[in-house]
């Protein structure tokens, strides 16, 4: 199969609360997005990588690796799915996409390996995940706890996640409810379909407050 991958980079980064979108900041001498984009700018079976970019962007045409031959740009939307959406769109409906956050550096080789090797054995789509380790609780919103959730099969979502481009963009047109559409595989969820997880790295962190900007340095540091 074809696969190509698919980078929301439209957000503006609110909780990092930076002047610059959070995907702009440098981390060891690199733009965080940059970070994101490499393993798959170099994967021999990746044949295209579309960043989705906010209208006003001023960053993205800086970058050393912005005239990269794999590379597309497409206008982002309002909010997450928009920016996907848009970005599944430019893509022949028959490849297979990986959406991955332009907010996670810290992706490996390694697992983008592991879902492509699986692409044909999950016919409705693939995801990263990693198993969650600390006791959770249910509270009401008094933050009164009302039960422990049982932990036995519940996993952080990563990315990326894998589908097939027909199916992914019927299902984000498919449902109305869009604000119920946080990751991709949740669109495939919704729309009645069955997403495999795949075991991923936990250092696979997605930059979403400042104190992860030290996290993902050091992670980056490892690698
Ligand atoms: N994203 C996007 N288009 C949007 C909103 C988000 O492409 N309208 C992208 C972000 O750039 C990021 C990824 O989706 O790479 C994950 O979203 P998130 O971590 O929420 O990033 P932001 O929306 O930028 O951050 P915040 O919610 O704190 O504003
Ligand atoms: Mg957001």
């Amino acid at each position: 199969p074809r696969f190509s991958v698919v980078i929301p980079a439209a957000g503006i980064g609110k909780r990092v609360g930076s002047e610059i979108p959070k995907q702009y900041l440098t981390i060891l001498d690199k733009a965080i997005i940059e970070y994101s984009l490499a393993p798959f700018l170099a994967h021999p079976d990746i044949n295209q990588v579309i960043v989705s970019i906010a209208e006003n962007d001023q960053w993205f045409n800086h970058l050393s690796i912005a005239k990269h031959p794999k590379l597309n740009i497409v206008k982002g939307g309002k909010e997450r799915v928009d920016s996907v959406l848009s970005a599944l769109k430019s893509l022949p409906v028959t490849d297979y996409v990986l959406v991955h956050d332009a907010a996670r550096p810290c992706i490996q080789t390694s697992d983008i390996d592991k879902l492509l090797q699986h692409a044909l054995k999950y016919d409705s789509g693939a995801m990263l995940a990693y198993r969650v380790r600390d006791t959770m609780k249910r509270s009401s919103k008094e933050q009164q706890v009302k039960h422990t959730v049982d932990r036995d099969n519940l996993w952080h979502a990563l990315t990326p996640q894998m589908f097939k481009n027909q199916q992914l963009i019927n299902a984000i047109t498919g449902i109305e409810a869009q604000h119920l559409i946080t990751d991709e595989a949740s669109a495939i969820e919704l729309s009645g379909g069955t997403v495999s997880i795949i075991e991923g790295r936990s250092d696979n962190i997605k930059v979403t407050q400042a104190e992860d900007l030290l996290l993902a340095e050091f992670y980056l540091s490892k690698i």
